[in-house]
């Protein structure tokens, strides 16, 4: 079983596919043990707590400086002791020191087909407001592991969204989360918790001989 914790800062709704998939079973062999959020007032927290999981929250506007907020986050995330940590709509710079912990262990959902519109400045409307600036016909959303840089870990899934005349960024944004977004981060983690799973049974075979 892979036990996973989520980290949000807004309305949650990659949380709610999460929690939809496991309810459903598209998502197999996986428990979420707890969602945190960097923001009290995110609706992903009530998303949390109306599916019965322990919801937390660290917000930087409780500690004195960005050292104790981050040893906070890490001591908050370590108590759950997860397989994996899943960044949805997580708008927070990861401590290195967290980063080093969970090596490969730490998956992000960006709203873009990256290298395009990631990076520094690159997060929720403004990814969509420059891929209309940029006139591209095509546009999607890529789930990677987390490392030292911004959006720049190993890319583990990727769908593409076509772009339409009509478009707004509110709309774009819409339709990246519905066609893309929510298909693939639940994708990749029913994945991960497959060879999680089958890591598992090897290594018991493994103890057995
Ligand atoms: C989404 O655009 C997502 O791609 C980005 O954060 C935005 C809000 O996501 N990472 P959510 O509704 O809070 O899951």
């Amino acid at each position: 079983m892979l036990k996973i914790i989520v980290c949000v800062s807004g309305g949650g709704t990659n949380l709610q596919a999460i929690i939809d998939g496991v309810e459903k079973g598209a998502i197999r062999n996986t428990r979420i043990a707890g969602v945190i959020s960097n923001n009290a007032g995110a609706f992903a927290l009530e998303r949390a707590r109306k599916a019965g999981i322990p919801a937390y929250c660290v917000s930087p506007k409780d500690y004195g400086n960005r050292q104790a907020f981050n040893d906070a986050f890490l001591e908050q995330v370590n108590s759950l002791a997860p397989d994996l940590i899943v960044l949805a709509g997580f708008l927070v710079i990861l401590p290195e020191k967290m980063i080093q912990a969970y090596r490969e262990r730490i998956i992000n959902i960006h709203p873009s087909l990256i290298p395009s519109f990631c990076g520094t400045g690159f997060y929720g409307l403004k990814v969509h407001e420059a891929a209309l600036a940029r006139g591209v016909k095509v546009t999607g959303a890529t789930v990677h592991y987390v490392d030292e840089g911004t959006d720049t870990g190993r890319i583990i899934a990727q769908k593409a969204v076509e772009v339409l005349e009509s478009d707004t960024p509110v709309s774009l944004q819409r339709r990246v989360m519905e066609q893309a977004e929510w298909v693939i981060l639940p994708m990749a983690i029913d994945r991960i918790a497959a060879e999680h799973t089958e890591d598992s049974v090897h290594k018991k075979r493994e103890g057995c001989k």
